[in-house]
């Protein structure tokens, strides 16, 4: 069906890029399609535009970001997620937005996205195991969605969870990690211009091992706090439990921000390998807040970044 919301429109200009579609959708628009009606209002709707926070760094294949994954509901190995992820049900999905906002509910993925403009941003991502990836993600700020339900003045962090579904997430039927997976932000980092919800890749519905049907993206900190398949966000006034520094709080912080200065207790962090690169391509050096320090530095004045890890 991808060809069916594609187009030969430059990326300079318009992305062509698909977010969510239910099946009725698909069939609308492959219906217009048929009738010659390309550029239908159904169309429209789902073109993305490009984004000044995109890095021209030279993205990574849709293979390389689909073939080497962390997921660990469903599984434990690099290639598990792409081999078990189909099982998971993301059709109809829901997202539960509540704690300290004035419209709490249950809102639809199809109400979530309506009306917004999806934007194409082309981000650095690294995980705190020391691999990076440039990845083509399709979303729109975390902020457009906390504004539209109203973050109370009470509310300083914002909690994320994943779904939890055992039935169709085999690592969710054992004890790997506490489930359901869950993360969290602090206010400002959660309104900042380059967290964004991410509802695809390379102009595809997001692949279900990557995190479908929703996201999120925070690129200046490690991979671990970009949490997939959210079902739940939640306002609250104090920083929330975090996955990672539940299991080991004194390898993985409530952070988490990209900083070659502070290694990992078994690892450093100053050098990354980037997937894709080959067997003996060099390793590069990690750049300090994964190369958004112009961004985002400002949220850390002050603080102690290794203390605060
Ligand atoms: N979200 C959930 N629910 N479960 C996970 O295991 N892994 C995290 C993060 N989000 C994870 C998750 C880690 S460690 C990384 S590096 C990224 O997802 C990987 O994202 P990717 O597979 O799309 O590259």
């Amino acid at each position: 069906m991808s060809q069916v919301y594609r187009s030969d429109l430059k990326e300079s200009d318009v992305t062509p890029k698909e977010v969510y579609l239910n099946r009725r959708q698909i069939m609308t628009a492959a219906g217009a399609l048929a009738a010659g009606s390309i550029a239908g209002p159904a169309l429209a709707k789902l073109a993305t535009v490009a984004s000044p926070y995109s890095t021209d760094a030279k993205p990574n294949t849709l293979q390389e970001i689909t073939n080497y994954n962390n997921f660990y509901e469903f599984g434990l190995s690099k290639t598990d997620p792409a081999d078990n992820a189909h099982t998971l049900t993301t059709d109809p999905w829901s997202v539960e937005i509540g704690g300290l906002v004035d419209k709490p509910g249950t809102y639809g993925l199809e109400d979530i996205v309506k009306g917004v403009t999806l934007e194409n941003r082309i981000y650095r991502f690294r995980c705190v195991e020391a691999w990076s990836m440039v990845i083509p993600w399709d979303g729109f700020p975390l902020k457009t969605l906390l504004d539209r339900v109203g973050v109370q003045p009470s509310a300083k962090f914002v909690a994320f969870q994943t779904v939890l579904r055992p039935s169709e997430m085999p690592g969710q039927r054992t004890g790997i990690l506490p489930w359901p997976y869950v993360e969290g932000l602090r206010m400002d980092e959660a309104m900042h211009p380059l967290t964004i919800l991410a509802t695809g890749i390379y102009g595809e519905p997001m692949p279900k091992q990557d995190g479908a049907p929703i996201r999120l993206v925070v690129p200046w900190k490690y991979g671990f706090k970009s949490i997939k398949s959210i079902v739940k966000i939640t306002a609250v006034a104090e920083e929330p439990p975090t996955t990672w520094s539940q299991m080991a709080p004194n390898e993985y912080g409530f952070y988490a921000n990209v900083n070659p200065q502070v290694d990992h207790p078994r690892w450093s962090q100053k050098s990354e390998r980037r997937i894709g690169g080959g067997l003996f391509a060099a390793r590069q050096p990690t750049l300090m807040f994964n190369g958004y320090e112009k961004e985002v530095a400002g949220l850390y004045k002050g603080m102690d970044l290794r203390k605060f890890f």
